[in-house]
């Protein structure tokens, strides 16, 4: 297997979008984040949207079924056929297993999984002060940490920032709740599947991406040997 295929796992607000902003760019992988892509979905006020907005909004997860057939999908698409990096998904053992399932079925299979962990209280602290894009949710900003060059205007595209509709305080420590319940045992999964590489998502945005880019550069230097 020659393509580097990656899932990024961690809180909410750990730094998942923000590091696979990077990542995307040095291994050239195909960024697959199913927030993104449900927030899509809402933005074109499809059935799928309205639907997945209900439980977004609550800081629930969509029901398995919905995003795993999106998922397979899109990782079955040829843009993804040399490389795909996953955010955000899996986040139950369900799709933990239909997505080795999947992968199985066409002879591929996941290269890592990168932990970025953070406390709850500094997740809190992230969540109030992010700041996305009013085009697109993957640029991602923080008034403190990582402010845009001109006060609420993305410096990608130069829209609108805006708040995420779940980053009010309740509803991130529901999503906290909810992450701690049904997607923090895939730890435990992907690490006895010998795949788990953990990192510290309080270090700073770009020592950190450092740090992940030299670790992911030895794993695809293993698969190339
Ligand atoms: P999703 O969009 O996936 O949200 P999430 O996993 O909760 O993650 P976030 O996007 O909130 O955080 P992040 O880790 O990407 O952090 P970021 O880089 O932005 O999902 C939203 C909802 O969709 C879910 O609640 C659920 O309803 C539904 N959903 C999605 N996937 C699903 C699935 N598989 N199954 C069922 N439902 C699903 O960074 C956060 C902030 O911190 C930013 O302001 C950033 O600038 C700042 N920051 C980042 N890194 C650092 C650092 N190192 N130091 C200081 N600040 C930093």
């Amino acid at each position: 297997m020659s393509e580097l295929n990656l899932i990024l796992l961690g809180p909410p607000g750990a730094g998942k979008g923000t590091q696979a902003e990077r990542i995307k760019v040095d291994f050239k992988l195909v960024h697959i984040s199913t927030g993104d892509m449900l927030r899509a979905q809402v933005a074109q006020s499809t059935e799928l949207g309205s639907k997945a907005k209900e439980y977004m909004d609550r800081g629930e997860l969509v029901p398995d079924g919905v995003i795993i057939g999106m998922i397979t999908e899109r990782i079955a698409e040829p843009d993804a056929s040399d490389g795909f990096m996953l955010d955000g998904f899996p986040r139950t053992e369900t799709q933990a297993d239909a997505l080795r399932e999947a992968l199985d079925a066409s002879g591929r299979e996941i290269s890592a999984v990168v932990l970025v962990e953070v406390p709850d209280e500094e997740v809190v602290r992230r969540l109030a002060g992010r700041r996305v894009c009013v085009k697109n949710s993957a640029h991602i900003y923080h008034v403190e940490f990582d402010p845009p060059k001109r006060e609420g205007v993305c410096d990608q595209d130069g829209a609108r920032l805006v708040q995420r509709d779940d980053d009010h305080e309740d509803t991130v420590r529901r999503r906290l709740e909810v992450y701690h319940a049904q997607t923090a045992p895939l730890i435990d999964y992907y690490d006895d599947l010998d795949l788990l590489l953990r990192f510290d998502g309080l270090r700073p945005v770009e020592e950190l991406h450092k740090r992940i880019r030299a670790t992911l550069a030895s794993v695809r230097m293993q698969q190339r040997l």
